[in-house]
């Protein structure tokens, strides 16, 4: 099992002082920087692009910030985003043409691929790329937005994918992004998660190190 890792979405902070947003939730305890990419295409909502994750960059941000593109079609943003910055670039399989070359794009520009899952995908987009991607990404919510509840159906999805990932030998992580709070995660991550994408519970809380902490306690328990 990888080390578990709290990735804050940023969809939830606050973007008129992003860059001290995203310090606060490093300084909190926070792993990784999650990068929502909405597009008002693929998902009915519009965020932010290459511009934004550059911006952090050169603000001093050097954790790794982990691109959720929910975007059709994909493949022009890669090359933008590997330029900005951007660690890992998952993306819904739905939303490319050629699901392999894109992960093969995402690998030749540096950075690590990740394949996402939203709650009624099922498992077999995984079949043939097993070895070729370094996280997969449970969506426990309808991709879109933040705030919604977490989808209890998703915590077998997860237990299944984990012995997938375990018999596959690589060191794949296993993200679950919609809903995470303090009060599920600690189910999540028996079932086998090692990296947890939150939103509202993190960003909408008035102690970021706290509500951290918190999780990172029924994490461990
Ligand atoms: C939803 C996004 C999530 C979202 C999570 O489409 O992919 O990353 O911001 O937010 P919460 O934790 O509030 O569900
Ligand atoms: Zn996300």
């Amino acid at each position: 099992m990888l080390e578990p890792v709290i990735a804050p979405s940023i969809l939830s902070a606050n973007f008129a002082r992003l860059g001290a947003e995203v310090d606060a939730a490093l300084a909190a305890g926070a792993g990784w920087v999650h990068f929502d990419v909405m597009d008002n295409h693929y998902v009915p909502n519009l965020t932010i692009g290459p511009m934004v994750c550059e911006a952090l960059r050169r603000h001093g941000v050097t954790a790794p910030i982990d691109v959720h593109l929910m975007v059709q079609p994909v493949d022009a943003l890669v090359p933008q985003f590997a330029k900005a910055g951007a660690t890992s670039i998952s993306f819904h399989p739905e939303a490319s043409a050629h699901v392999h070359r894109t992960i093969q794009s995402i690998r030749t520009n540096g950075c690590s691929p990740g394949l996402v899952l939203n709650p009624a995908t099922p498992l077999d987009v995984l079949d043939w790329v097993l070895e070729d991607i370094d996280l997969i990404l449970v969506m426990s919510v309808n991709p879109g937005f933040g705030g919604q509840s977490f989808i209890p159906a998703m915590l077998e999805k997860v237990r299944r994918i984990r012995a997938l990932i375990d018999r596959s030998g690589r060191p794949i992580r296993l993200q679950v992004d919609g809903g995470v709070k303090a009060d599920n995660i600690h189910d999540i991550a028996l079932a086998g998660a090692d990296t947890f994408v939150s939103g509202s519970a993190i960003f909408g809380a008035p102690d970021y190190a706290q509500v951290i902490g918190e999780m990172q306690r029924e994490i461990q328990r």
